[in-house]
């Protein structure tokens, strides 16, 4: 069986997300998408909210499931027996500290490091982003899943036109 673990923020899940899980997927048996339980940084989405947004966006991918954790990713990696971590690379900008992330949990724990390049429609995209062009009342439904449009919607964020 073959699994691995997306990591991430997810505050929220972007469509820049969803293009990285949905091909790293066809790769592995199992791909867990886990959400960063980070207590000083509480975030627009609450962890469970996250959690149900991403759930929501992979529910077409059965070899897909959504879990959070706190603490070091390597420490989640062992005890759930999951040998490859996989994130997607934007740009050059992503880079530096993806390999230093990459090379120090394989010195740490021996796990391994995936890079998905991003698909070019979607590289320009972050949940920092998205966050700030809806705050600001933009329309964000062509970067984020329908439900996640739907919540910003409903919290008085984004544009409905
Ligand atoms: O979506 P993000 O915020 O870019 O995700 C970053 C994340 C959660 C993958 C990274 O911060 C992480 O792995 N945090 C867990 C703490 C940890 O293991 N730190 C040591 C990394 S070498």
């Amino acid at each position: 069986m073959r699994r691995a673990v997306c990591p991430g923020s997810f505050d929220p899940v972007t469509n820049g997300h969803v293009d990285v899980i949905i091909r790293a997927a066809a790769l592995y048996d199992e791909l867990v998408v886990a959400v960063l339980v980070n207590p000083g940084k509480a975030g627009l989405f609450g962890v469970q909210e996250r959690m149900t947004l991403l759930r929501e966006a992979v529910v077409e991918l059965p070899n897909v499931s959504v879990d959070s954790f706190e603490g070091l990713l390597v420490d989640y990696c062992r005890a759930n027996d999951v040998p490859v971590i996989v994130k997607g690379l934007r740009a050059v900008g992503d880079f530096e500290y993806e390999l230093q992330m990459a090379q120090m949990n394989r010195e740490l724990a021996g796990v391994e490091t995936l890079f998905v390049p991003t698909a070019p429609q979607v590289g320009h995209l972050s949940s920092s982003l998205v966050k700030q062009i809806a705050t600001f009342g933009g329309d964000v439904s062509r970067l984020v899943p329908k439900g996640v449009n739907d919540r910003l919607l409903a919290m008085g964020m984004g544009s409905a036109t």
